[in-house]
Formats: structure tokens, sequence, C-alpha cells
């Protein structure tokens, strides 16, 4: 075995790890609260399995076969215009956008985790006040908590896959799996899970908004870290011989029971307090602590208990997030990994406090255009125009361009001829068309 490569189970944890974060626990049910629930999670959940899986294993495929960083890998393995293709690569660039708003949040969880074990707020409003006056007024505050996620993060980086992601994945994700499934035990016997799950599962076609769609299948791109070639990245020092199809699936199941089980505590605890939801981004910071407050001391902990898997679920996707980028400067441009890592992570670090900072009051005007601060723009642009595009890239790359040999011989011994035809048939066909479609509508150049 090759002495800086991921085990088969360490990379499915680092790959979980990666796909399971925020995404899942933080943003799935706040947008589908937003969007009515029911008609939302059957879309998101027919856009993962079927074009999120399918580009998914394009990843890893690419990944695993060429084992290198992700320029280099477009560029070698086109058959010609490699010059062109090579920017491909690039899209790991895509990180920028989507750490510079992640690890701002990982400070406000991080935070979050002292103030449920410290000082809940006793109310709805007072939570509210509290997480406004983090975000808006405690500026030193909210840098304090970002610039300690920053360091585990680039710690962690700076280690190495072996000693550093993999061995981060390795305690996390069985803790958060563990957590949850406490937190899943206790929210099933409270009086809202019921009409959790009916919130979750049942259809309402009309709270399902124009904008929907587009949310939806970002959000599909944004969950499987898809489309911004961290899991390629990943996947590129994974060894051969493993059951691509099969870890992958695996993956994709792991992180769609995540956010459903998330959701489900969520709504569950919030039905059962009588709260709606639908309160957009403060669902998980403002309603939900003031409702553990209401359980007195058995809410204290299950509040730590649930920031503490936040945490654990964005750190390990943040650490993602850098991985491609170090990659790169340490294959390419010869840099050793410490000091690509630290590099790299002061520019994002700089990036991400003028992200903090557009939540401020102090600076949100300055750091807010065409009606999205820089905070909210940041996620839009990455979820739901970068890498969706990203995904569009790896699918035609590997349903058209590489030699095509490749992927049926990595495939069909597994999923048999039949199964490999449909997944290129998605890849070159189905994905590509959907997306661009989407994106589309979405932007008002065409409209169904
Ligand atoms: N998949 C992560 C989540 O759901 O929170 C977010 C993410 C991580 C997106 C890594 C992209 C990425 F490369």
């Amino acid at each position: 075995m090759h002495k800086n490569r991921f085990t088969r189970i360490g990379f499915i944890l680092a790959a979980a790890g990666s796909a399971v974060g925020l995404g899942n626990i933080w943003k799935f049910p706040y947008i589908a609260g937003e969007n009515g629930g029911g008609v939302f999670v059957l879309v998101y959940l027919a856009t993962v399995l079927f074009i999120g899986m399918s580009i998914f294993i394009g990843e890893v495929l690419l990944g695993s076969y060429a084992h290198k960083d992700a320029v280099t890998t477009f560029e070698t393995h086109s058959p010609s215009k490699k010059k062109y293709w090579k920017f491909s690569g690039f899209t790991f660039l895509t990180g920028v956008f989507i750490l510079s708003f992640y690890a701002v949040v990982v400070g406000w969880i991080f935070n979050y985790v002292v103030v449920a074990a410290t000082a809940l707020p006793a109310n709805v409003q007072e939570a509210e006040s509290v997480f406004m006056s983090l975000l808006q007024k405690d500026v030193w505050t909210q840098i304090f908590y970002y610039t300690l996620a920053f360091i585990v993060i680039a710690y962690t980086i700076s280690r190495g896959v072996k000693k550093g992601i993999e061995k981060l994945n390795n305690i996390l994700m069985p803790t958060l799996i563990i957590i949850l499934a406490v937190l899943l035990i206790y929210s099933v016997q409270l009086d809202g899970f019921t009409q959790a799950l009916s919130f979750m599962f049942s259809p309402n076609i009309d709270k399902f908004k124009s904008g929907s769609i587009i949310v939806a299948v970002g959000h599909a791109f944004f969950t499987l870290s898809i489309g911004m070639v961290t899991i390629l990245t990943y996947a590129a020092s994974l060894d051969k011989g493993v059951n691509i199809v099969k870890a992958s699936l695996t993956i994709v199941i792991m992180d769609t029971l995540i956010a459903i089980v998330a959701g489900l505590i969520i709504f569950s605890i919030l039905f059962s307090a009588g709260q709606e939801p639908g309160k957009g981004a403060g669902l998980v910071f403002i309603t939900l602590p003031a409702v553990f407050y209401e359980m007195g001391s058995i809410g204290t902990v299950l509040a730590i208990a649930f920031f503490v898997a936040l945490a654990f679920a964005a750190v390990t996707s943040a650490v993602s997030v850098l991985e491609p980028t170090v990659m790169y400067l340490v294959e390419r441009r010869g840099m050793k990994r410490k000091k690509a890592t630290y590099s790299v992570s002061v520019i994002f670090y700089i990036i991400g406090i003028f992200t903090l900072l557009s939540n401020t009051t102090a600076f949100s005007s300055l750091l807010t255009f065409g009606g999205k601060n820089l905070f909210d723009w940041f996620d839009f642009i990455s979820a739901a125009i970068l890498m969706p595009i990203g995904g569009i890239i790896v699918a035609v790359f590997v349903g058209y361009i590489m030699d095509q040999k490749v992927a049926r011989e990595a495939l069909v011994p597994y999923i048999g001829e039949n199964l490999y035809k449909v997944w290129l048939f998605i890849m070159r066909v189905v994905a590509p068309i959907a997306v661009l479609l989407v994106m589309l509508n979405e932007m008002g150049v065409i409209s169904f």
C-alpha cells in the first residue's frame, strides 16, 4: 500500500465526512422548510440519487484512476486540447467561495457549543437577539471562533492524508453517527415526530416556489461535495482495487440518510414545541436553542450533543474543501505540504473575514450588492452556479472525452453491462441537459 493513501474504510469515512456537513444538518432542514417540505424533498432526493450519484461515481472513477491532483488529471486524460481541459481542474477554486462562508458558520457553531453548555437563551426573542448580536455586533467573538475553526482545518490538512484527514474522520464520523442516532431515538418519542414525517414526505405542490428546483439541484451538488473536484481529489489518494460503485453508494446513502435524520430530529423538536419551520437560516441558531432551553436540563444535554455533532460534520467537510488546492500546489508547484496549506489558508481566511463582516451592521451596506450580502452571494454562486457547472464538466469529461475503456472496465465488473449503460446515459445526456436547463431557467434565459 502506498504510504500516504487512504485505506478503503478511511476513504469512505473521509468522503462521507466531506459530504455530510452543514448542508445536511443546517442547510437542508431550513431550505426544505422554506420551500414547503415534501415536494422539495422529493426533487432533491431524485436529483441526488440519479444525477448526483452518477457524477459522484464519475469523480471517484477519475480520481482513483489518475492518482494525481485535479489539474494534472484533466490534462493527462484528455486525448487532445489538453491545455483547455486542464482548466477543469481549477474548479477547485470554487472552494474559495465555499470555505469563505462555510468556515464562518463553523465559527458560529463553535460559539454555540459554548452557548449550549453555559447559557441557552430562554425564549425565541432572546435567542434571536443572541444570534443577531453575534452576527451583527460581536465582531471579535465571531472572528475569534472563525479563527479557531480555520486553525483546526488548516492543521488537519497540513498533516496530510493519513495522519490528518483519515485520522480526523476516523474519530469524528463514527462519533457523529452515534450522536445523531441517540438524538433520533429521542425524537421518535416526541409528539411532533409524526408531524415531522408528514412535513418532510407529504408533497404539497402549492408551497413549491419557482426557484425551488434550482435550490434542490444546487443542494444535491453541494451536499455530495461534487462539482469542485473535492471527491476527485480524495479519490486520488485511494488505493487501486476498491469497488468504487459500492463505496460511492455507501457514501451517498449515508449522506442522504443523515440529511433526512437531521431533518426529522430538528422538525420533531420544533413541532413538539409548537414552532413553525421556514424561519430561514436561523432555524438551528435561533429556534432550536430556545426550544432546548424550554426542555430543561435534558435540553442542555441535547443542545450540547447537537452542536458538537454539527461541529464535527462541518469540520470534516471544511477540511475537504481545502485539500484540492493544497494537493495541486504540492504536486504541480512542488511546494511542501505545510507551506502550501498555510499559504492557501491565509488567503482563504482573509476572504472569509470579508464574508463575516458582510453580516455585521457596520459593514453590511458596503458588502451588499443586488439585494444579497457577500455571505449569501458566496453561498448562492457556489452551490447554484459553480458546482453544477463543475458537475457538468465532470459528466462530459468522463462521458465523452476520456478513454471510454477506463470507465467500462472499472464499472462493468461491479454493476454489469446494463447498469453501466444507464450510468453512461445519465453522464452523457441526462445530467448535462437537466442541470443546464435548470440553470438557464433560473437565470431567466428560458422559462418552463
Ligand atoms: N458537502 C458539504 C455539506 O453538505 O455541508 C459541503 C461541501 C464540502 C461542499 C466540500 C463542497 C465541498 F467540496
